[in-house]
């Protein structure tokens, strides 16, 4: 029987945990840790995502600063920004949404951002942490899904972990976080050849590719853990996932949905790395 992971109701556990420790610290030291997500233009699924966030910081006490810029803003306008929250001491947490528009350079920006402050782990200085094995601030995404692997009891020590898709935000800082607990990685992408083949030998198969329903019953070896970062919208507008849910249920022994899987997640390593973010402020 397939276990389906939760990561809504996973997401709310610790979400709740985290509203104590904010109110402790608080108490403790009179500080509130502060998130502010900076948001280029109006692409739908990023307003969702930062409404999200914004909610559920809200919820968990902290402080949220969200600013809305107009697609047409310039990368100094956004860059001052920035320096006014790196310089700003109720602030503990910078996202900037992604993607941002062409005429800007994300990779520039990212720079621009305090790392400590670097609550989505992007700046180069905490990738640095992160290969070298000593990790400060992480990808939010590929740390959720290493929360939902430890609370599941899920071991990786020694097993085959296959990721599909490369990217900086999920794909490569998964690979990582994989390593560090012993697993064998094969990092793979939409120009692998013979995809299928290596996704079939996978303990552990981690799907990021960005295409709804990509990953269907024949990627996936029988007892396979299964999680799905996909978030897609078919032709009726609904969320769908990066793997075919219903068929491959039917082999994982674990799968994720979507929704409800590793979304959650996301926002919830965001808020708790905000809140080590603004613990270390205090205990320097
Ligand atoms: N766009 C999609 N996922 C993410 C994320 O985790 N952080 C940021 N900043 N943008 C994203």
């Amino acid at each position: 029987m397939v276990t389906i992971i939760d990561g809504k109701a996973l997401g709310q556990k610790m979400q709740g945990k985290l509203a104590k420790k904010v109110k402790d610290l608080k108490r403790e030291f009179g500080i509130v840790p502060g998130l502010a997500v900076i948001l280029v233009g109006d692409n739908p699924a990023s307003q969702v995502y930062v409404r999200n966030k914004e909610k559920s910081a809200i919820a968990a006490g902290f402080k949220s600063e969200t600013v809305r810029l107009s697609e047409s803003i310039c990368q100094e306008e956004l860059i001052a920004i920035i320096h006014q929250f790196n310089q700003d001491e109720s602030i503990h947490g910078i996202l900037v949404q992604l993607p941002l528009p062409s005429h800007i350079n994300d990779k520039k920006i990212i720079l621009e951002i305090d790392p400590k402050k670097d609550v989505d782990g992007f700046h180069p200085m905490n990738t640095g942490h992160l290969w070298s094995g000593r990790p400060l601030m992480v990808p939010c995404t590929p740390a959720g899904i290493m929360e939902m692997f430890s609370d599941y009891g899920i071991d990786l020590e020694g097993k085959h972990a296959v990721i599909i898709g490369r990217s900086n935000i999920v794909g490569k800082p998964m690979a990582q976080l994989l390593l560090d607990k012993n697993a064998t990685v094969t990092l793979t992408h939409s120009r692998t050849r013979h995809l299928a083949e290596f996704a079939r030998q996978a303990d552990i198969l981690i799907v990021a590719i960005g295409q709804g329903h990509f990953v269907t019953e024949e990627f996936v070896k029988e007892g396979a853990v299964v999680i799905d970062v996909g978030m897609n919208r078919d032709d009726n507008g609904k969320l769908i996932g990066d793997v075919a849910f219903e068929q491959v249920s039917q082999k994982a022994s674990y799968i994720t949905p979507v929704p409800g899987g590793v979304g959650p997640m996301t926002i919830t390593m965001l808020l708790e790395q905000t809140y080590q973010s603004a613990l270390r402020s205090v205990s320097k």
